[in-house]
This record gives C-alpha cells, sequence and structure tokens, in this order.
C-alpha cells in the first residue's frame, strides 16, 4: 500500500486515476478546489479517502500537506484546463498551471522529501503547429497559447528537478482524452463529451470544419493505466506521450458513436475554427517500451461511455 497524492483528482482524469488507487488498495489523498472538478465524481469512494477541498496555488496549505503527508507518489493535474480561459486570464492560469507546480517541486526538493514518484501531466498542446507528423517526444513543440506554454515550461522544470537534483520524477503529454464524467458544458470542452450531450440529449452539434481533422483518442481507462505504468516504471526525468497511436477523423467517429447509440446526430456545419490543426497523432512507441498497451479501442471506449451515460 502506498500513500498517493492525487492534485486535481476530482476532475475527469484525476478522479478516475483515484478510483483505480484505491481499488488497488492505497492510500489516497485528494486536493481539488472544484473549480473544474466535481465531488459527484468521487462519491463511490467518498469514505476511502481524504478530500481537501482547496487551491494549489495555497503555498502553505501545500507545504504543511507535503511535510506531514509522507507521499510515496505524486500526481499532478490541478490545472486550469481550458485552453481558451489561459488566453483570457495569462497570469492567473500561469500561477495554477506554472508556479504551483515550481513551488511544490522546489518544496520537496528543499525538504529532501523521499517521494518515489512525482509525475506531472502535460499537453499534446506543447506541439503546437510543428510540422513533425506524428508527434514523438523528441518532435519540435511549438506552444501557442499561455496554457501551452505553461504546460511546456513546468514540464521541463520537472524533468530538470530530475536531473539536477536527483527527484524521481517524470512527465506526460496528454493526447485526446475522452470517456465519462468528462465535462461537457464549455464550448472548448472535448469534442466527444460534447457529441455525447448531442446524442442524448437531441441537441444540434456544430461541427467546425468538414470533419476531416483527425484525432488520437484514448479512453480514459487506458490513459489512467498509462500514468500507473509510467509512475512505476521508469527510472529516469523523462517526458511520455499518452495516446492510441491511431488517427481517425472525427466525421468517422461521429458515424461510429451515432452506429453504438442507434441515433442520428444532429450535426451543423461552420468554418473551421481558428487555428485548429488538421491532423494528430502521437508516436507511442516509448510508453509501448514500458508495457504498455491500450486496451479500449475507439468502439469500446464509445460503447462505455455511451453506457454510463445511459445509466446516470
Ligand atoms: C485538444 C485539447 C487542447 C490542446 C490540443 C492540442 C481537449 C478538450 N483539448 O484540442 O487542450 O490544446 O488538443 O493538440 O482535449 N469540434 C467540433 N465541435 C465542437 C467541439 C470541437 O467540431 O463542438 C472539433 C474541433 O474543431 C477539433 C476537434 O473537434 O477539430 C477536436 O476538438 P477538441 O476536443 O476541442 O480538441 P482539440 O482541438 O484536439
Amino acid at each position: 500500500m502506498f500513500k498517493v497524492l492525487i492534485t486535481g483528482g476530482a476532475g475527469f482524469i484525476g478522479s478516475f486515476l483515484a478510483h483505480k488507487l484505491v481499488a488497488n488498495g492505497n492510500k489516497v489523498i485528494v486536493v481539488d478546489d472544484l473549480s473544474m472538478g466535481r465531488l459527484e465524481n468521487l462519491a463511490d469512494i467518498n469514505d476511502k479517502i481524504v478530500f481537501y477541498k482547496h487551491t494549489v496555488c495555497d503555498e502553505q496549505f501545500m507545504h504543511d500537506l507535503l511535510l506531514k503527508g509522507d507521499f510515496d507518489y505524486i500526481y499532478y493535474l490541478a490545472a486550469v484546463s481550458s485552453v481558451a480561459d489561459s488566453v483570457v486570464r495569462p497570469w492567473y492560469t500561469h500561477l495554477v498551471n506554472q508556479e504551483s507546480v515550481v513551488n511544490t517541486l522546489e518544496f520537496i526538493r528543499a525538504n529532501h522529501l523521499p517521494i518515489k514518484k512525482f509525475l506531472f501531466t502535460s499537453s499534446a498542446a506543447v506541439y503546437g503547429n510543428a510540422a513533425d507528423f506524428p508527434k514523438t517526444e523528441d518532435s519540435h513543440v511549438d506552444p501557442l497559447t499561455p496554457y501551452a506554454i505553461d504546460k511546456y515550461a513546468s514540464e521541463r522544470y520537472t524533468v530538470d528537478f530530475g536531473r539536477l537534483y536527483g527527484i524521481p520524477t517524470v512527465a506526460v503529454r496528454f493526447f485526446n482524452v475522452y470517456g465519462p464524467r468528462q465535462n461537457p458544458n464549455s464550448e472548448y470542452s472535448g469534442v466527444l463529451s460534447i457529441v455525447t450531450k448531442c446524442l442524448k440529449e437531441d441537441k444540434p452539434f456544430t461541427l467546425y470544419g468538414d470533419g476531416a481533422q483527425t484525432r488520437d483518442f484514448v479512453y480514459v481507462e487506458d490513459v489512467v493505466d498509462a500514468l500507473i505504468k509510467i509512475s512505476t516504471e521508469t527510472d529516469e526525468p523523462a517526458v511520455y506521450n499518452i495516446a492510441n497511436g491511431d488517427e481517425t477523423p472525427l466525421i468517422d467517429v461521429i458515424h461510429t458513436y451515432e452506429d453504438i447509440a442507434r441515433k442520428k446526430l444532429n450535426i451543423i456545419q461552420k468554418e473551421a475554427r481558428q487555428g485548429d490543426i488538421s491532423k494528430s497523432r502521437a508516436d507511442v512507441s516509448k510508453l509501448k517500451k514500458i508495457g504498455f498497451e491500450p486496451q479500449w479501442s475507439l468502439h469500446d471506449g464509445l460503447s462505455n461511455y455511451w453506457k454510463y451515460y445511459s445509466e446516470n
């Protein structure tokens, strides 16, 4: 049994991670200010975890927690995950997405906290419009928004604190993660959460562009398995893509989902979004080298997503 801290553990991905770690017999502590996360996401494991409604930007709180917590693993998922929000509020999102991370790393360093791993979660957003394809961890980066800049900087800090000071660290870059509990309520929410909601509620779905744009969609349960594998099976501070390694045109995903739901989506087509990338796919060979294989095909992931949504 390990003691595990998950910042952002009430969010979409963090709550799946919390469930899995509890199921594996670990003691889980969650810090989340519920700005994006929701307590309902943890309802099933409420009595099995320790939950703090708190911002990671509160230095004193975090220092006390880190000092007393005696954590083996720290999964850093707390973030303002909206790219659009980072464009509107760059200073605030910078404090959450970068400064809180460096502060935590620095506290671990200064106090020689004996952690087994600090894992930081970055984003495929760091690749921006760089031309390399598919994206390997060594591809060029081109962070285009405050969100992407902060994610990139924090992932570099994470790796460098490992290299400079010998702290066991690792960072990951999420591609297009989907699955139950992803919040569909903003126009910048993950596209499959919006499609799910529109299918369920028979609402029109706005398709930006012709649907030929491709994405590397990865089911949240695979993401959690990858996070656990990366945190336990790596020795060097490094960066790992987390994705399926496949690219699928958005319109194909929609058609597959329509078949699963046995419903037709009411599609309203609009101009492609400004800055939208036309193709996205990860090279996941580095992840596969440590023994990870995605278990969820797009069809199975969508079926499970739909089943969850239909039952809840
Ligand atoms: C994703 C990330 C973003 C990151 C980027 C890096 C999410 C939610 N966003 O953006 O943080 O910067 O990868 O590559 O994971 N779409 C529609 N209709 C909608 C919503 C979206 O047609 O209502 C389209 C978009 O225009 C896009 C595709 O669906 O072409 C996927 O959109 P989205 O889920 O927002 O993710 P990314 O744009 O890939």
